[in-house]
């Protein structure tokens, strides 16, 4: 027993070439130069106590202060804060390769969907599942989102779009929420697509959305998400949903701007949602309003790749007029079967001009706020929990430098070793 250590932890990392972190300096989402401050840390290691980080510094530092019930070492490896996902569509049956082959041999993704085919397929094939199948294929994809390093990920219902079916999704959700493996945030997103019962009765829909299902769910989602489109909701019906959801108390979220500039951002911006998120085709004002209302801007660049489009969200207009921004995988069967944020970071770098830097702010720490986990997770820093990725190599920047490997080795969530390979 060495007598001068000053106290105990139950766990000691040790030994990183580098621990890379954003630093939640404000308390709030990072916006403009801030975003690309990336703390790195040469031989750093991580103090864990009760789940949560003690203290980030020096290794040999580290060692002198502490005694360890269990120290690992990473010698070789990096440290970064575990990746949070704030934007999937998990539950879901069955899969739309087909509609993809339709896609590369050139008709648009709205026509697709216009024509009753893309999300209402998927509804139909969800519906067809009962509780349990869907919870086990959900079960899988969640397990891959943490062998790609995923410590915390938004979930949103979308394709039961009946009271029966969206509460079966939601259930799910909630029983991997309850689980607890990794941090589930659930969001309701009953306005996805008009089901095809109701296609002559736009209406009638969104009545049911706002009177039976918004009342229900309550327990079950907390936040409410719309997707306002061409070929999808409008301004009005997106507003009368969310008037409705922030009377009973939900947080609100916007598939805003993403196939034509239908003012999503800014009718996000007016009603205080936590975040817009697509905006590929954002109007100037949008961004002003998202700006001044700190809405946070979710930026999807795997689905705009995965659809072929040519144009990204304009991230770097995005960060130099003050709006924090975040990235998501956008998970989904239709437009991004990808659930990697190391991914999104490759493709926000290479197709959006993001730095590095700023790119792991987004996948972490605006990433969580997004969520409304910012005060927990998304940083390494003492009084969060301890939710880490370990990379298999020696600088965070590989996350996009090495495009398309998976880099992550080993996961910890609320100092819980949850993954190795
Ligand atoms: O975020 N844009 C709307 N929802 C999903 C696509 C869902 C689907 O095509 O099944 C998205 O891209
Ligand atoms: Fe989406």
């Amino acid at each position: 027993m060495v007598k001068n250590k000053v106290d105990t932890v139950d766990i000691l990392l040790l030994d990183f070439e580098e621990v890379a972190t954003p630093k939640d300096t404000y308390r709030k989402p990072i916006s403009g130069d801030a975003q690309n401050d990336v703390m790195v840390l040469e031989n750093g290691g991580i103090a864990i106590r009760d789940g949560r980080i003690v203290e980030v510094s020096n290794s040999r530092e580290l060692e002198r202060k502490y005694d360890a019930e269990r120290v690992f070492r990473y010698p070789g490896k990096t440290a970064i804060p575990g990746f949070v996902d704030p934007h999937t569509h998990l539950v879901y049956g069955g899969c739309r390769h087909r509609e993809f082959e339709l896609r590369l041999r050139g008709v648009p993704y709205v026509e697709i969907l216009k024509a009753g085919g893309g999300i209402n397929d998927t509804v139909a094939q969800t519906r067809a599942l009962d509780e349990s199948a869907l919870y086990s294929l959900a079960r899988q994809r969640l397990r891959t989102a943490i062998a790609h390093g995923t410590t915390s990920i938004e979930i949103k219902s979308g394709y039961g779009l009946d009271v029966e079916n969206e509460l079966k999704i939601l259930r799910v959700i909630d029983r991997l929420r309850r689980e607890n493996e990794i941090t589930v945030v659930p969001t309701f997103l009953g306005a996805h697509a008009i089901p095809p019962e109701y296609r002559r009765d736009r209406a009638g829909y969104v009545r049911l959305v706002v009177e039976k299902m918004l009342p229900e769910f309550r327990g079950l989602a907390e936040f409410v998400d719309v997707f306002m489109d061409e070929g999808a909701f409008t301004a009005e019906e997106t507003a009368w949903i969310f008037r409705e959801a922030l009377k009973l108390g939900y947080r609100l979220k916007l598939h805003a701007d993403e196939l034509a500039p239908t003012g999503g951002a800014e009718l996000a911006a007016e009603f205080g949602a936590v975040s817009a998120d697509h905006l590929v085709k954002i109007s100037d004002e949008g961004i002003r309003k998202m700006a001044q209302a700190g809405t946070i801007a979710v930026l999807l660049p795997a689905t705009t790749f995965m659809l072929r489009h040519r144009e990204y969200a304009p991230a770097r207009k995005l960060i130099e007029s003050g709006v924090p921004v975040a990235l998501a995988t956008d998970h989904n069967p239709g437009t991004s079967p990808v659930i990697s944020q190391a991914i999104s970071m490759g493709l926000a770098t290479m197709m959006m001009d993001m730095t590095p830097a700023e790119a792991l702010t987004a996948a972490t720490l605006n990433a969580a706020y997004a969520i409304g986990a910012g005060e927990e997770t998304g940083s390494l820093e003492s009084g969060k929990w301890a939710d880490v990725a370990i990379l298999d190599a020696h600088s965070y920047v590989h996350t996009v430098y090495e495009f398309g490997r998976n880099l992550v080795t080993a996961v910890f969530r609320r100092g819980e070793l949850i993954h190795e390979t």
